[in-house]
């Protein structure tokens, strides 16, 4: 699943957290990727025992254990710290799958299920600079509003197109579900969806043939999941 969550951090959050990675050390993003990514890499990034990079990173990570719609998408087990990028000058990362196992700060290793990826510039201030995230279904294009972050599954080839107007600045992150397949994860999240929908003080009629349709859904793909003939 694929999915672009609106409104993480408010346009407040989004210029503080600016001011300050702005005013952090950048250094060549080869530094943290492997052998192969290395190739592909070309961008800069902020050093990740940086306090810039811890202190907007938590902000974060608090943002988003408050948003329900996260929450449900996720079920997050561990997170890794966020880190920053900043593409421009023509700057791009080539098609790459992320690294299945990293290291936390403590040595703990954690699986990369879900990776992260949330703006902090808005469309219009660069060009280029799509998230290119390709799954069975064919390749989807990403440019959020300062703010929105995308969630998809780490197993998924992807690249970023060059910067060739203005700077990319975004955090990226990984995480580690409680639920490891992306397909029960995307079902329980359709679930709930529907229960939140239906839940709601008196579901009006879309909501009620939406959260049938959902619920549809979910009902036969745990028939296809189980059946056995
Ligand atoms: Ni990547």
């Amino acid at each position: 699943m694929i999915l672009c969550i609106p409104d993480v951090l408010t346009p407040g959050q989004v210029s503080h957290c600016r001011e300050k990675l702005e005013s952090a050390i950048w250094e060549d993003g080869k530094k943290t990727a492997g052998h192969q990514a290395a190739q592909a890499k070309d961008n800069m990034q902020v050093p990740a025992g940086h306090p810039a990079a811890i202190e907007t990173g938590q902000g974060i990570l608090k943002a988003l254990s408050e948003n329900p719609l996260f929450m449900s998408a996720a079920l997050p087990l561990h997170y890794l710290p966020p880190m920053f990028n900043r593409y421009s000058g023509g700057q791009q990362f080539g098609t790459h799958v992320d690294g299945a196992i990293r290291n936390l700060p403590n040595g703990q290793r954690i699986r990369t299920d879900l990776s992260c990826t949330l703006f902090f510039a808005d469309p219009d201030e660069y060009d280029g600079g799509e998230l290119v995230i390709e799954d069975t279904y064919g390749s989807k294009s990403v440019k959020l509003p300062a703010g929105h972050l995308v969630l998809y599954p780490s197993t998924s080839l992807h690249h970023v197109t060059p910067v060739t107007r203005g700077a990319r600045l975004c955090s990226f992150f990984w995480l580690q579900s409680m639920i490891r397949s992306d397909d029960q994860r995307t079902q329980l999240f359709d679930l709930d969806c529907a229960i939140q929908r239906l839940a709601g003080s008196l579901p009006d009629e879309e909501a009620i043939k939406q959260s049938t349709v959902q619920l549809t859904g979910v009902y036969h793909n745990l028939l296809r999941q189980w059946a056995e003939m």
